[in-house]
């Protein structure tokens, strides 16, 4: 692996399952050390434990990323834990049940934009605090550095008549505030970007199958490549946009989706 992540420290947020649970791997790999977030703590643990078996350094945080008081101690837990936060893939996020638009209820969409878009938002507002105070080698010179991945989602960037409302929007607002923050913070040395898969398969997905299993094969055939992707390549993507080598990168959606959104 090219990246090297040696002497690091940062957040996977949703690290207890699929795309999360394979980046902390994938960071952990690389040398760095994890903080696992999630509400999950089983999950959580058995991510650990992997990293653990792999010879990395994780630590695991519970915190619902949709509350300000949870996200701030997730931080403060970090700095406690590693002494600093350099990289933060914030991934943790809902499907939420699919229903068509005129169906959708308020606390369903309240829950899905809660944590899918609120939840970045939040995650953003405390990392980057972070990354300004602690500056160049802990110094507070307020230009800390750092690199910061949003999970959005081909959904972020078109959707389809399917697509539950809610998620649309929250991911649509990933980009949005990934490209915010991207430019707000250039200057302090912080680069930020969004991945957006396509439909990859992990728990959410067999989830979405189960209920609705009519649907996977047109689900499958979106994808130009023909298949659906994995989790790890996913990882690798947020792992190259947080690493040195994509020291050029920021405020860009990247798709890694098969080519779903070529279309
Ligand atoms: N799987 C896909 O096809 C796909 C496609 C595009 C985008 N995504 C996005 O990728 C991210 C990860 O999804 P996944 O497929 O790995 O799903 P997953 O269900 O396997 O993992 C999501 C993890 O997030 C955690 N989580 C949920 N709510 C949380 C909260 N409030 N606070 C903290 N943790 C919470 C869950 O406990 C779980 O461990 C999500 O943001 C999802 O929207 C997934």
């Amino acid at each position: 692996m090219a990246e090297d992540f040696t002497g690091k420290a940062g957040i996977v947020t949703g690290g207890g399952s699929g795309i999360g649970r394979a980046a902390a791997i994938r960071f952990a790999e690389a040398g760095a050390k994890v903080v696992i977030v999630d509400v999950d703590e089983d999950g959580s643990n058995a991510t650990k434990a992997m990293i653990d078996q792999l010879g990395g350094e994780a630590t695991c945080v519970l915190a619902d990323v949709s509350q300000e008081a949870a996200v701030e101690n997730m931080v403060a837990q970090t700095i406690a834990t590693y002494g600093k936060l350099d990289f933060a893939f914030n991934n943790a996020g809902i499907a939420g049940d699919i229903v068509p638009l005129i169906d959708y209820t308020e606390d369903l969409w309240d829950r899905v934009i809660g944590i899918n878009l609120k939840g970045v938002w939040l995650c953003m507002k405390h990392q980057i605090r972070q990354m300004l105070d602690q500056g160049e080698n802990g110094a507070k010179d307020g230009n800390g550095g750092g690199a910061i991945v949003n999970t959005a989602s081909i959904m972020g960037l078109v959707s389809s008549a399917t697509n539950p409302v809610a998620y649309t929007a929250a991911k649509h607002g990933v980009v949005g505030i990934t490209k915010s923050a991207a430019l707000g913070y250039a200057e302090a040395g912080i680069r930020v970007n969004a991945v957006c898969p396509g439909y990859i398969m992990t728990p959410l997905v067999a989830d979405i199958f189960e209920r609705h299993p009519e649907r996977k094969a047109a689900i499958v055939a979106d994808h130009p490549i023909g298949r659906l992707g994995t989790p790890e390549e996913i990882a690798a993507a947020a792992v190259w946009l947080c690493s040195d080598a994509a020291s050029f990168v920021n405020g860009t959606a990247m798709t890694v989706d098969g080519g779903y959104v070529a279309h």
